[in-house]
Parts: C-alpha cells; sequence; structure tokens
C-alpha cells in the first residue's frame, strides 16, 4: 500500500475537498493516510489564495516538502491557488508532479498517473459526482450544498478560482445527511461560498427550492440532532431565513454575518449588495428573535479608498452588533480581481494601525461579553479530549465549552452550566 500524507490550508469548503481527495485515492486507489512527510509516497497541498500570504505560504512549504520527502515520492498541489497559477508552479517549482483546481477534485485518480498533468478548469462541474466516502470526525459531517459563487465581490479571488455557482441537487444532499447521520454523525454542516443563494442554478435543470426549504428538509431527518452552515451571505438574510433559523430548533443558533465594512460607501465598492444600515438591521433582528445568539464576522480593513470615517463606521457596527468572534483581515490585494487595480490603496501602515484598533476594541468587548456567561446553560455536543482530564465541545451557539470528564461523554449532548468564562473557550461542569 502507499502512503498520502495531505496538508489542507484555508476554509471550511478546502477541508471538505481534502475528505473527497482523501477518499478517492484511500478507496479508488492504494493509498493509505499517513501523518509522516517522510514516509508519504504522495504529498498533497491543498491550497488557499484568498489572500497573499497563504500563496506564500505554499512555496515555502513545497520545498520543505522537496527537501524532506522520499526520492520517489510525488508532491501534488490542489485548491484555489492551484486554479488560480496552473502551470505556473510547475514552471516555479518544476518538482511538482500535479496541479489539481478547487474546482476539478473529482480527477484526483487522473492525475496522480500522468505526469505533470495540470487539470484547473473553473467551468468544469462536479456538483453530481458521486465522491467516495471519507469523513475526519465520526461526530459531525461536511456537506458540500453548492459550488462556486457568483457574487463578484471586488476584493475577492473566489468566483476566479471556484467558478460560477452550481447548487448541488437537494435528493444528493439529504441521501448524505441521512447515511453520515446513520452512521453516528449527530451535527451536519452545511458548505457552500455563499449558502443562502441555494436554489439559484443546477446542473440539471431548474428547481422551486431555496435554503430556508433546504433547512428544513435535513431538519427532518430523525438522527440529525444538529445542523449548521457556513457561509450566509447579509444580503440573502430574508426574514423568512431568518424565521427558520430562529424557529426551528435543530439548527444551531450562531450565524456568521461576513461584515466586510461598515461603511455603505466601501461596501458599495466591494459590491456586497447591502448598506450599513441593512446589516445592522438584520443583526438586530436576529438578536432579538434569538437573544442567546452567537454572531460571527469577516471584517476587511484597509479596503481601496477607505478613509478614517469609513473605518469609523465598520467601529460604530462592531459596537451595536457585540460580535462574539471577528476573524479580521488587512485588505490583501489579489491578481484578477477589480480592487486590486483601484487607484486609492491604503497605505500598508495606516491598514495595519486600523486592525490593531480593531481588534484591540473587540478584544475589550469579549472580556465584558465574557463575564455574563457565568452561571449560564448551554447544551455542548462533546467531540474531543483535552488535557488535563478534559472534554471539549461546542455549545448549540458555537462557543467552545470544556468540562472534566472522559471517553464516555464523547458523541454525546449535554447541559453544562458555565464556571469559568474566558474569551476564547469556556469551563462548565454538568448538570
Ligand atoms: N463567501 C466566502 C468568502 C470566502 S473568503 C465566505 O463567506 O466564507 C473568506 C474571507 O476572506 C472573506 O469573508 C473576506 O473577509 C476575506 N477576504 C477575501 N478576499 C480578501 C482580500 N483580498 N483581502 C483580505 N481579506 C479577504
Ligand atoms: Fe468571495 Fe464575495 Fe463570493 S467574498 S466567495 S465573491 S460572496
Amino acid at each position: 500500500m502507499k502512503k498520502l500524507y495531505i496538508e489542507t490550508l484555508g476554509c471550511a469548503m478546502n477541508v471538505r475537498d481534502s475528505e473527497h481527495i482523501i477518499a478517492e485515492l484511500t478507496q479508488k486507489e492504494d493509498y493509505q493516510l499517513t501523518q509522516n512527510l517522510k514516509e508519504a509516497d504522495l504529498i498533497v497541498i491543498n491550497t488557499c489564495s484568498v489572500r497573499e500570504k497563504p500563496v506564500h505560504k505554499l512555496f515555502s512549504e513545497i520545498g520543505y516538502f522537496n527537501k524532506v520527502k522520499k526520492p520517489q515520492a510525488k508532491i501534488g498541489v490542489c485548491g484555489c491557488t492551484a486554479s488560480h497559477l496552473g502551470e505556473e508552479i510547475i514552471k516555479k517549482a518544476p518538482y511538482v508532479s500535479f496541479v489539481l483546481g478547487a474546482r476539478n477534485v473529482s480527477k484526483i485518480t487522473q492525475v496522480i498517473k500522468k505526469e505533470k498533468a495540470v487539470e484547473v478548469d473553473i467551468d468544469y462541474d462536479e456538483s453530481t459526482y458521486a465522491f467516495s466516502e471519507f469523513r475526519s470526525s465520526v461526530y459531525k459531517a461536511f456537506i458540500n450544498i453548492s459550488i462556486g459563487c457568483d457574487k463578484k465581490c471586488t476584493f475577492c479571488i473566489v468566483p476566479n478560482t471556484r467558478g460560477e455557482e452550481i447548487s448541488i441537487p437537494p435528493e444528493l444532499i439529504v441521501q448524505e445527511a441521512k447515511k453520515a447521520a446513520k452512521s453516528g454523525a449527530k451535527e451536519i454542516f452545511l458548505l457552500g461560498q455563499n449558502v443562502n443563494n441555494y436554489g439559484r442554478r443546477f446542473s440539471d435543470g431548474k428547481r422551486d427550492i431555496d435554503f430556508t426549504d433546504l433547512l428544513k428538509m435535513i431538519s427532518e431527518i430523525e438522527e440529525v440532532k444538529r445542523i449548521r452552515f457556513t457561509s450566509p451571505h447579509p444580503l440573502h438574510m430574508d426574514d423568512r431565513f431568518l424565521e427558520e433559523f430562529a424557529s426551528n430548533p435543530k439548527i444551531c443558533k450562531s450565524m456568521h454575518m461576513p461584515l466586510q465594512s461598515g461603511s455603505s460607501a466601501i461596501l458599495r465598492r466591494m459590491k456586497r449588495g447591502y448598506t450599513k444600515e441593512w446589516f445592522l438591521d438584520r443583526a438586530m433582528k436576529l438578536r432579538q428573535m434569538v437573544p442567546d445568539v452567537h454572531i460571527s464576522t469577516d471584517i476587511i480593513v484597509g479596503f481601496p479608498g477607505e478613509s478614517e470615517e469609513d473605518f469609523a463606521h465598520t467601529l460604530d457596527v462592531v459596537q451595536k452588533v457585540g460580535f462574539e468572534q471577528i476573524f479580521s483581515f488587512k485588505y490583501s490585494p489579489r491578481p484578477l480581481t477589480p480592487a486590486a487595480e483601484y487607484k486609492d490603496q491604503v497605505d500598508s501602515e495606516v491598514a495595519s494601525r486600523r486592525l490593531t484598533r480593531l481588534q484591540e476594541l473587540h478584544m475589550q468587548m469579549l472580556d465584558e461579553m465574557s463575564q455574563k456567561k457565568r452561571g449560564k446553560i448551554y447544551e455542548v455536543y462533546f467531540e474531543e479530549l483535552k488535557p488535563g482530564g478534559y472534554v471539549a465541545g461546542r455549545s448549540d451557539n458555537n462557543q467552545i465549552v470544556k468540562v472534566k470528564g472522559s471517553e464516555e461523554l464523547l458523541g454525546k449532548l449535554a447541559n453544562v452550566r458555565i464556571i469559568k468564562p474566558g474569551r476564547l473557550a469556556l469551563e462548565g461542569e454538568l448538570v
């Protein structure tokens, strides 16, 4: 048997793509997973290209792989940077054996057999491809509901690496969810670049279905106890969706609402399709409907043309919404995106200072917010053993909670009272 080593960078969709790669190679080919790079016959790196940093990381990483690998071992580059750089990767790093784009994962069994194969077609449609099955967690199952993205946010390279948006037929999603749930995954995690745009386009004809309908269908599966999803787009958070989110007990009460900027002028330049007011209206409505909801967000600082006043609007939204988690990034100009061509790029130092201010404000807010959690009771789904005799899992509203305990808690849902709140993780006791 040959050994496969795989490293995954980037988002949850990449994690799922890696599971598909593992499944295809271990079930249709003669591979077995290894954690030891030095004994691998095939080394795969699944890349991200959303910011410039991970792209740099790719070349240093494969350089290292090349140094320590067995002489005959192959290196394959997959994912968004593979889509975006294609052949250039092999030109720059001739020891790479194949390049496989984010939308060509199903061709993994072909590219391993061809020397210097480059498969990066972003029009390739694998929305109905029957992948073999591999899951890295027995407790939760990632399920793709769409591929690609139809939005053209002016900062984002993803539409150029994952192509046009195609929804996966609901029958296939439900079938996959049933199978995963029957084999023990109580939690289903639905994935797409823009999940609440679900139903927009199918490759095998039209259907009258949207994301809210899909959520209802999945929650009818008895063995499914929890449903999560990422990422929804604030623009498509209509009342019907929010009402389903609030009232369906199987839907976990955490919502990712990628803000990007609090300034309506910047949002317009980003082509996000909503204003500051719309975002605040949706977030406030959500808090009012689900008081214990956990709202996370993505924010970009230093987008071209962002003035101090624009940035003040971002801080204002942060203050008003009180996000439980913020993924904040300095704007990174990406090739193939309109914003990279804008003439009014923000000075890097200015952007760095804004990023620090944003993060400091958020840390202060988190300290206050976390104190309020003392004594609260959350339902936790236990998934992981932790050092010091702890077992950890996530609460319904997506907070990491640990309690003293052992294996028998794994895979179980239980109520926990918080005794020690922290910024990132909470400690509690079973009630
Ligand atoms: N639709 C996806 C977005 C993928 S990119 C989703 O909702 O998850 C993930 C995040 O990276 C974006 O929300 C954005 O905040 C950030 N990002 C994307 N392009 C960027 C760029 N050029 N510079 C900095 N951050 C960026
Ligand atoms: Fe990117 Fe905007 Fe789509 S952030 S993935 S173009 S929704």
